[in-house]
């Protein structure tokens, strides 16, 4: 069963399929789209649903987590994050949108804190990483306030658009975490 985790503002719980509509008008905005590599554009209706339904399946399998962000004072959705799992190698890439009007909140950061935190203690991952596209520095800012150190670039390493992209890559391994709020935890062996 996957967990849901509370910070001070927010609630991150599995994702209903009645968080599709949100999850189409908030994912939909073309500023989502612009900076990711897996969110469709246009977003059509019932392709919010479909994504939910299949995300399931991957956390039953070890594959991945992905938590809806929710405000706790009122309930509203305002976007995800997640973590693609390779168990193999006890590592996972954080991936996170929050909906354009919830941007400039530090809620993507508040998120990630408690995200690293779950994956560095309950899935008991040893290197979490994180990329993002050189022309988006909101999210490499929210990579260096999570504690993650740039570990590279990668010129025109992926196409978006037609486009070839430079992209930034961020790590973090569990030694270095902190915990969520910023004090030494007490991570399992
Ligand atoms: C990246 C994103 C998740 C950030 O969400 P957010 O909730 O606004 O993030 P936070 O408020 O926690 O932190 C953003 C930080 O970036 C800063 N920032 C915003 N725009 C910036 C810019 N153009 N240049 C530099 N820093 C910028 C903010 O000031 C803030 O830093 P601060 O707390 O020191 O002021 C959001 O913009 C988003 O969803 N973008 C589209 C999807 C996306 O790019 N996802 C990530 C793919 S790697």
């Amino acid at each position: 069963m996957q967990p849901t985790l509370q910070t001070e503002r927010l609630i991150l719980r599995p994702f209903e399929l009645t968080d599709g509509e949100d999850v189409r008008r908030l994912a939909g905005d073309r500023a989502i789209a612009d900076t990711t590599l897996q969110i469709p554009h246009p977003y059509e209706v019932g392709m919010a649903e479909e994504w939910i339904l299949t995300r399931r399946p991957k956390f039953e399998a070890g594959e991945e987590v992905v938590f809806a962000i929710v405000l706790r004072e009122t309930g509203e959705l305002i976007g995800a994050m997640g973590l693609v799992i390779e168990g193999k190698f006890r590592r996972a890439e954080l991936g996170y949108w929050i909906g354009r009007p919830y941007w400039g909140n530090g809620y993507c950061t508040e998120a990630g804190r408690a995200v690293l935190e779950y994956g560095f203690h309950s899935l008991n991952l040893n290197r979490i990483h994180a990329y993002h596209f050189q022309r988006n520095p909101a999210s490499g800012k929210v990579m260096r306030k999570l504690g993650m150190k740039h570990e590279g670039s990668s010129p025109q390493h992926v196409m978006k658009w037609g486009a070839f992209e430079d992209i930034e890559l961020y790590g973090m391994i569990r030694s270095e975490w902190q915990g969520p709020r910023g004090d030494a935890g007490d991570l399992p062996g």
